[in-house]
């Protein structure tokens, strides 16, 4: 079933378009030019519960304003979202006690609190029932490790450990759907890994669908099975990486050292270039794979050493930003 369903859903932002020099400020008293930015411009998905779907596009592509909509923070201009067959717009606290939001750009922890008043004063504000905050906090101190800062003031954590708190704030009130907006966002290596593998481990574990808007493909490459990708507000990919890998990228590239200089031609793969001893072909995936290359190729020549190229995964991702397919 869809746990998340969206249907031609807009927003426009007002922005107040000013006139400048002294001949606009005295008009701009006067007045307002209203001028409309489409930050989400018609867009329709399904997401299937337990699934992490990445949300991805450039900077400015309506990523934070869609996660805004569908976790009841903003209204659309127009377009419909049903969460569990419920619209957020419509009952919203029936909708949020089903959701968990993470920004990593704003921690929603309290600054002056400690983070185990916070999560106090989350079970209040969500009334959690005391069996299951007592259940929850163990589990989540067994994912996020917690214990260790529980006592020390948010505004002396770490980026890190701000962000296990956030996370297990988020997941407190047992919701089934969790949004996470740049969760990775300035953090160190490590952290990252941890926060990737505390993501792993909340979807395994309690079944939660996850919705992430990352700048870090490794984000994506770990953690999605599916991507959506918008650019200008509009879908302009949906499905997985290996799919769009194979259709923006279909070729590898093999380069072989002979032994000496020789010119071996093959008829699935075009000999891009002969330098000395050097060959390298380009050859489609679907047509023909790197060890039957080699294989066929040896059987004219004597092969010194192999090496492939593959496209990488960040250029394929802005290759398919840009809109053109070509590599
Ligand atoms: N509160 C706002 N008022 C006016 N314009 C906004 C507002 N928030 C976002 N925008 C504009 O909407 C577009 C999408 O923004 P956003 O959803 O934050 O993109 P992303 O999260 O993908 O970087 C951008 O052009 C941004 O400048
Ligand atoms: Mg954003």
């Amino acid at each position: 079933m869809d746990i998340i369903k969206v249907s031609h859903l807009v927003k426009e932002y007002k922005k107040i378009k000013k006139e400048m020099g002294l001949k606009g400020a005295v008009k701009n008293l006067f007045v307002q030019d209203a001028e409309y930015v489409r930050a989400v411009d018609d867009i329709s998905f399904e997401i299937e519960k337990g699934d992490i779907v990445a949300y991805i596009g450039p900077n400015g592509a309506g990523k934070s304003t869609t996660v805004k909509m569908l976790s009841g923070i903003m209204r659309p201009t127009s377009g419909e979202i049903l969460i569990n067959g419920i619209s957020p717009q419509k009952e919203r606290k029936r909708v949020v006690k089903n959701l968990g939001v993470v920004f990593g750009q704003r921690s929603q922890l309290n600054w002056n609190l400690r983070l185990g008043e916070t999560f106090e004063l989350l079970k209040r504000i969500y009334q959690i029932d005391g069996a299951l905050y007592e259940k929850n906090i163990k589990m989540l101190d067994e994912i996020f490790q917690f214990r260790e800062f529980i006592d020390t003031p948010v505004r002396q954590l770490s980026l890190g450990q701000r962000m296990r708190g956030d996370l297990a704030a988020a997941m407190l009130h047992s919701p089934e759907i969790l949004f996470l907006d740049e969760p990775t966002i300035g953090l160190d290596v490590e952290a990252k890994y941890s926060v990737r593998k505390f993501i792993k481990e909340i979807n395994a574990r309690s079944k939660t669908t996850i919705i992430l808007t990352t700048h870090d493909l490794g984000d994506v490459q770990e953690l999605c099975k599916r991507l959506i990708i918008i650019n200008d507000g509009k879908i302009i990919e949906d499905g997985s990486l290996d799919e769009l890998v194979d259709r923006i990228a279909p070729y590898r590239q093999l380069v072989i050292d002979f032994y000496h200089p020789i010119t071996v031609g093959h008829p699935k793969a075009e000999l891009v270039s002969v330098e000395e001893a050097r060959a390298v072909y380009k050859f489609r995936k679907d047509e023909i794979t790197a060890a039957q290359l080699i294989e066929d190729i040896s059987h004219t020549a004597p092969i010194k050493e192999v090496g492939l190229r593959e496209a990488k995964i960040d250029d394929i991702i802005r290759t398919a930003y840009r809109g053109s397919a070509q590599l």
